[in-house]
């Protein structure tokens, strides 16, 4: 499979900050039994990652702005185009040893996502998309899953936690989904809950309170991979909002309207 000039560009950023966050992967799984456990070094990796990908990119596209999780916005003198990053999608995972992390890079050309690339550099998996070619996990074209009911679907979602989202809210929605699907599951990385949509390995993903960086790549994978994608509302407020609600078209609109029932009194 050919790829882009961009997509080439996303994808060597991708893989030189995966080598980066492997390598210190290492380091954090011998961290664990540690007093001071791995923290402080988990934030320097992350930070490594994210000069990683802003040096590659701006040596490719002089000029595109930036959105990045730790620098925040950064102004280019082109405003056609900026770049959305997440350095390290998966953070608690990467702290506590388990594989399941992504960088996320976006492109934004005159506010569209035209470009998404999502890389597991544990698992070697490389999720791209360019607007109007088509998704792929490596050289794979990827299609959402086929099924129709919720009672088949394996749904994946996000939980609030210590300090983070609505918790008694999200308990109401997610006693909604769980008497409805085949199962739910939490992986804790938002990036790449989106691509296993696009893989067909979720047949569905919910989550609120998420931030652009997480979701922008997820997007276009899944709209590339003929699956729906809206915030909360139904509209298409994703990043604005930060709730985000995706599936093959049947999954998306009972999914929607199952989490979102009011509760019986
Ligand atoms: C987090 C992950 C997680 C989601 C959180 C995000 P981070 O990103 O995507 O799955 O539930 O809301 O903040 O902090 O690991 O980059
Ligand atoms: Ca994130
Ligand atoms: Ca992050």
């Amino acid at each position: 499979m050919a790829r882009s000039a961009l997509i080439n560009v996303m994808v060597q950023a991708a893989m030189k900050a995966g080598r980066s966050l492997v390598r210190d992967f290492g380091e954090v799984q011998n961290l664990q039994v540690s007093v001071k456990g791995p923290g402080d070094y988990v934030s320097q990796a992350d930070r490594k990652a994210e000069e990683i990908i802003h040096a590659e990119l701006s040596r490719a596209r002089p000029g595109y702005a930036f959105l990045m999780e730790e620098r925040g916005s950064v102004a280019g003198e082109d405003d056609q185009h900026r770049w959305i990053v997440d350095p390290l999608d998966g953070t608690t995972n990467f702290l506590h040893g388990i594989p399941v992390f992504a960088i996320s890079i976006a492109l934004e050309r005159q506010g569209q996502i035209v470009a998404g690339v999502v890389y597991n550099p544990a698992m070697d998996e490389l999720y791209t998309a360019e607007r109007g070619g088509g998704a792929y996990l490596n050289d794979r074209r990827l299609r959402v899953a086929a099924r129709s009911r919720l009672s088949d679907a394996v749904i994946g979602c996000g939980l609030p936690h210590l300090g983070r989202g609505h918790h008694g809210n999200f308990l109401i929605e997610l006693r909604n989904v769980m008497g409805e699907v085949s199962g739910v599951r939490r992986m804790g990385s938002a990036s790449l809950d989106l691509a296993y949509v696009a893989a067909g390995r979720f047949d569905g993903f919910w989550e609120r309170g998420l931030s652009p960086w997480d979701i922008a790549a997820g997007i276009l994978l899944i709209r590339e991979a003929g699956g729906f994608v809206s915030d909360m509302k139904g509209g298409q407020a994703m990043l604005e909002d930060g709730s985000i609600i995706a599936g093959n078209e049947p999954i998306h609109r009972a999914l929607l309207k199952t989490v979102t029932k009011p509760l019986k009194a």
